[in-house]
């Protein structure tokens, strides 16, 4: 399997002793997982959704995954997050094998999935609740994440009160209020317009470099799959196997708006497309 690292890190994790404290360490890890689902419906059909995946994701990378609709790339999150368990093979987090959901990982959608009868910051808060947290603690972890994505003065306003934009950057303190070590991002930006997608890219890179999370981030835009990850995993269309892996040795990861600035981005996007065979050249 692969050693963990991104492009910037690989002359720091040479020493296995140090690995740990410089990024070297596995925080997410496929082994040798292939998912079949039963089709729904009559018959007794059965279909593999992902076949015989292997990827590791070292602390504090950004791992992007890309491929054609329907090729498995939602259902290698769900395997991740506990939600579903693999045919074969076995899902790590933190060294311990995945077998239901877990507070190591943290899931963001595509839908904010706010709950609409809450408040913004009991939004944010309701993660905690659950796992017991008290109220002190829980609504002053709250407020700094709302502070730190820009949203302290709409702590006390309902979702439908805000935008589209802020409920999902809402959405991003919620996922992160249990300070889980792995984020699991199924394209997160992808109902929003393009200019809010280029802020919240901003805030999201930045927030994962400053609190060194790992994060598996799915998405169907190429651009913003180079801007905000250390690698891409290509994937073929299903059975979905990773069929190549570019790492993204540009600098400033957690400033996506000078990586698409960069004279090397067409290079990415163009490789990412031909593995894609994306027809590029009218
Ligand atoms: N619970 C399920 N039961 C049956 N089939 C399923 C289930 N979940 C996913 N599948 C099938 O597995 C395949 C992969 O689905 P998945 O949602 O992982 O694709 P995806 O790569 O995320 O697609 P998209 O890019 O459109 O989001 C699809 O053919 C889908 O129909
Ligand atoms: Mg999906």
């Amino acid at each position: 399997m692969k050693q963990s690292g991104g492009a910037g890190m690989e002359q720091k994790a040479a020493d296995p002793a140090t690995a740990s404290a410089e990024g070297g360490a596995d925080r997410l890890v496929f082994d040798r997982v292939t998912k079949r689902f039963r089709k729904p419906g009559p018959g007794r059909e059965v279909i593999t959704a992902v076949q015989d995946v292997s990827l590791s994701c070292g602390e504090a990378e950004v791992v992007a995954v890309i491929g054609p609709s329907g090729c498995g790339k939602s259902t290698l999150l769900g395997m991740a997050s506990g939600l579903t368990k693999p045919s074969e093979g076995s899902v790590f987090v933190d060294g311990e094998e995945v077998d239901g959901p877990n507070a190591h990982v943290a899931f963001m959608l595509q839908r904010d999935l706010l709950l609409p009868w809450r408040t913004i910051r009991a939004n944010v808060e309701f993660g905690l609740e659950i796992r017991g947290v008290p109220a002190a603690e829980r609504q002053r972890r709250a407020l700094s994440l709302l502070a730190s994505f820009g949203l302290a003065d709409f702590a006390d306003v309902y979702p439908h009160q805000i935008s589209g934009g802020m409920r999902q950057r809402a959405a991003m303190a919620r996922t992160l209020a249990h300070d889980p070590d792995v984020l699991l991002l199924d394209e997160p930006f992808s109902a929003l317009d393009a200019m809010t997608k280029l802020v919240l890219q901003g805030d999201l890179a930045r927030m994962l470099a400053e609190r060194r999370k790992t994060a598996l981030l799915i998405t169907h835009d190429l651009e913003e799959a180079v801007a905000l990850s250390d690698r891409v995993l290509v994937m073929s269309a299903r059975p979905g196997r990773i069929i190549a892996e570019i790492p993204v040795d540009l600098p400033d990861r957690d400033h996506p708006l000078a990586r698409r600035r960069h004279p090397r981005m067409g290079e990415f996007t163009k490789e990412l497309m031909a593995l894609l065979n994306i027809d590029d050249m009218h």
